[in-house]
């Protein structure tokens, strides 16, 4: 077990290299089993996410390899069609493989998918559109079991624009019999990069980023070599952390239209947002006001995963702020902490009351999921005094050596062994 000693206060400036996005690797390794052939996905994230996903595809009888940053799957010998529930319990994402399975080998079981710690994340939206391709889905002990001899390309409505969902839906499209159309999609980059690659493996399917996506189904699928899209939950944190700590930092690899209202809400901090191609610029004098209100909604509105960052950041800053949650029902479970660092946040249901103090100080501290435990990091980064974060077996799951990365900014941040 590890945890973080950070020295906070020190201003942050330099650039970062951002890693590949961790949403956008996690389907494409899904839809890898899509083919019998050779499958390369480069410049993969060192995450833990990533290493559970591989053992799930080793565990269905694929070869997957890591060198030199890329992931290479041969899913020739794959033949089985169940995820051990050690790790669907462990990945949530795994769900999504369903679709993947279902077009491959006919059949598909996997355990009540787990994750992060962030609410009920019901998959009926996932059921009810496989269904639809003529899946007959039973819930035994545990176990979602899916057999399907034929799947039909069908009409798919959406009541929410789930983004698992959505990909779960193109990964069994791309291969069922005749034209599948999905409305009410949801519209995140990681979908357009899902798409890209499904049709590099010789799919068609067209409409990724607007709310209707159509597939063709076809006989067979080949295998790719792909870079994915990179992290654009990763460059928000490195400029959320920039702002609550000042100073001048600059992301390459992700394009402001990617971050919804990220840019508008940093600047409504304060701070000044220069933005050209892949490359984003903030500066920051770390004095910061509140933002009124912030509103987690699909994309291209205010991301959930990047809520309890800014919460974070609204905590230190100046004057009140409201912050709502509307895509997960419990994802403020790191206010406590926040708290034990002089952070004054009432929490009521989906809304968390901030009320700015202006500087927050150093504390011992604990991450309880991925997002929450980044949230903790950064306000530690920008707190007085010195902080210790535990729990960082959530945020390995997303982030690829943080603290190096932070580090090489000017961070006071070092791993320990505990
Ligand atoms: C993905 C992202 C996650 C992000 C989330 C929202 C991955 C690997 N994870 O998660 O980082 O926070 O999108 O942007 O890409 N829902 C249902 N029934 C369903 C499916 C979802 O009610 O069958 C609800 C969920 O409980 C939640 C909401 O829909 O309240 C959003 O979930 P969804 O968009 O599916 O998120 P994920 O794909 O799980």
């Amino acid at each position: 077990m590890d945890k973080f000693i950070i020295e906070g206060g020190r201003p942050l400036y330099g650039n970062v290299r951002v890693q590949s996005a961790k949403n956008s690797v996690l389907p494409l390794l899904a839809a890898s089993v899509l083919t019998e052939d050779e499958v390369v996905i480069r410049e993969v994230p060192a995450i833990t996410d990533v290493t559970c996903m591989a053992e799930i595809l080793r565990g269905l009888g694929a070869e997957v390899t890591f060198s030199e940053g890329n992931v290479r799957i041969g899913g020739a010998r794959a033949s089985n069609h169940i995820i051990p529930s050690s790790l669907t319990r462990e990945l949530r994402s795994s769900v999504f493989m369903l679709g993947a399975l279902l077009a491959r080998f006919k059949r598909a079981a996997c355990a009540y998918p787990g994750g992060c710690d962030i609410g009920l994340r019901p998959i009926d939206l996932h059921l009810n559109a496989l269904k639809r391709f003529g899946v007959e889905i039973a819930e035994r002990e545990g176990y979602i079991e899916c057999t399907c001899p034929r799947l039909s390309g069908a009409d798919i409505a959406l009541d929410f624009p789930s983004v698992g969902a959505t990909e779960n839906v193109m990964l069994a499209a791309v291969m069922a019999e005749g034209r599948t159309t999905l409305a009410g999609a949801a519209k995140e980059p990681e979908i357009v990069d899902l798409q890209n690659f499904l049709n590099a493996m010789g799919a068609r399917v067209r409409g990724a980023g607007t709310d209707v996506i159509e597939a063709e189904g076809v006989g067979r699928l080949h295998g790719t070599e792909f870079t994915p899209m990179k992290d654009r939950i990763e460059a928000g944190s490195f400029l959320i952390a920039a702002a609550i700590c000042g100073g001048e930092v600059e992301t390459e690899g992700v394009r402001a239209e990617t971050l919804g209202l990220l840019l508008h809400k940093l600047r409504e901090n304060g701070c000044k947002i220069h933005t050209k191609n892949d490359k984003i610029k903030i500066v920051s004098s770390g004095r910061l006001r509140c933002n009124r209100r912030i509103e987690t909604m699909p994309f291209p509105g205010f991301p959930t995963d990047l809520q309890a960052q800014m919460t974070a950041l609204n905590a230190g800053a100046e004057g009140g702020a409201l912050v709502v949650e509307n895509l997960f029902e419990t994802r403020f479970k790191y206010v406590p902490e926040l708290l034990k660092m002089g952070a004054d946040i009432e929490v009521r249901g989906r809304t968390a009351f901030v009320r700015g103090t202006g500087r927050l100080h150093g504390a011992g501290l604990t991450a309880g999921d991925l997002r929450g435990g980044a949230a903790l990091i950064l306000a530690a980064l920008g707190a007085e005094g010195n902080s210790e974060v535990g729990g960082l077996i959530h945020v390995d799951r997303g982030y690829s050596d943080f603290e190096g990365k932070l580090r090489s900014l000017g961070a006071g941040i070092r791993r320990v062994r505990i």
